[in-house]
């Protein structure tokens, strides 16, 4: 696989991610550990090195099958992402971030074995915590940089006035943020900032969570128990409408000979090559179609027509619930 560069870094990455999210039994219901397992081993095979997790996901379980995954020489095949600072309760509510200095060292410590590794190679807040300067918690991450317990640092859904204050204390390397076919709020502010600054992309729910992969379903959302099955794009009229979006870019796929979740990813592919696509694949199944994805190649006429067929904000339904855009800082500044 050819590789990426996370922007003016120099960190090569495998040109698509794989996001661990989903093998764990949390927001998208049920998951198959040993299915995962092969899932992260058939990655590493194809030579995906990136993969991403963080400390909240099944509140320690999405890192700890991460560690079983990575036995032996596997961890050095890998470059590890994490995302910290989501507080959960025991029954799994969200209740809140933390990215004080003294708790992202001791979030950091519990990562470090729960991974089983000395290192993560780029470490990341989740949200911005509005109650503590960036500069504090980019500062605290420094100093583990220092200690060599960190590689690289990134950023995740924040807006370009983060990312500049961010910047100026310690390099980011790279900014996770949502970024897909129905959710284009990135390239009004945000992408410029980040290639202002030589900040890479790695985008995340390119599939928007399975609802443009070609395998979502009415049906689905009405079975589903998990966030998918609420998700403000997922319910109601807007789903019925989002539907229709995916028939197009179906029938799009189709005419190239195509998947449809594989057009959806190398669009995300095609808008340069400091963006790298975090896919959410679960099983070897989907791992596999996502791979495709690499293979395709769209023309100037082909990415225009697609580019039409889904201008900005054609998506219905926000990209979370209220109180999860509450705690978007990139939403705030993309508005302003
Ligand atoms: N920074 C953040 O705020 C943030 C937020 C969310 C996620 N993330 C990270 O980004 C990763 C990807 O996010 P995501 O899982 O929401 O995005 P996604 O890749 O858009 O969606 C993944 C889901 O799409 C379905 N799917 C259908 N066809 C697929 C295919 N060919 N390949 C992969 N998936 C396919 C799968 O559902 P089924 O298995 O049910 O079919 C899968 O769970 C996560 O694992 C996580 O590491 C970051």
């Amino acid at each position: 696989m050819t590789p990426r560069t996370l922007g003016k870094s120099g960190l090569p990455v495998s040109a698509i991610g794989l996001g661990a999210m989903g093998m764990t039994p949390d927001w998208y219901g049920q998951a198959d550990r040993t299915e995962s397992l092969a899932t992260i081993d058939a990655a590493l095979e194809a030579g995906i090195t990136l993969i991403d997790t963080g400390d909240f996901y099944g509140s320690g379980h999405n890192e700890m099958l991460i560690g079983d995954a990575l036995t032996g020489s596997k961890r050095d095949k890998a470059l590890l992402s994490v995302k910290f600072g989501a507080l959960r309760a025991p029954g799994g509510e969200l209740v809140g971030y933390d990215a004080r200095p003294a708790a992202t060292k001791n979030f950091l410590a519990m990562t470090l074995k729960r991974l089983r590794t000395d290192h993560i190679d780029i470490y990341r807040p989740a949200r911005l915590d509005p109650n503590v300067p960036i500069e504090d918690t980019i500062g605290a991450i420094a100093d583990m940089v220092k200690a060599g317990y960190v590689r690289h640092i990134g950023l995740s859904e924040v807006g370009s006035d983060t990312l500049r204050r961010a910047h100026a204390v310690h390099p980011i390397v790279d900014l996770q943020i949502e970024y897909s076919l129905i959710s284009r709020g990135v390239e009004r502010d945000i992408l410029p900032t980040l290639r202002e600054l030589g900040i890479g992309m790695t985008a995340y729910g390119v599939l928007s969570r399975g609802l443009i992969s070609g395998h979502w379903s009415k049906q689905r959302s009405e079975q589903e128990k998990g966030w998918r099955g609420t998700g403000p794009r997922f319910s109601g009229q807007n789903l019925d409408h989002n539907l229709q979006l995916v028939e197009t870019l179906r029938s799009l796929a189709e005419r190239k000979g195509v998947s449809t979740a594989q057009l959806a990813i190398a669009w995300v592919m095609a808008q340069g090559e400091d963006i790298v696509p975090l896919v959410g694949a679960r099983t070897r199944q989907r791992l596999s179609e996502s791979l495709g994805a690499l293979e395709v190649q769209l023309s100037k006429e082909e990415l225009a027509e697609l580019s039409a067929a889904f201008p900005p904000d054609i998506a219905a339904g926000t990209r979370y619930p209220e109180h999860g855009m509450a705690h978007l800082d990139s939403e705030k500044s993309a508005s302003e």
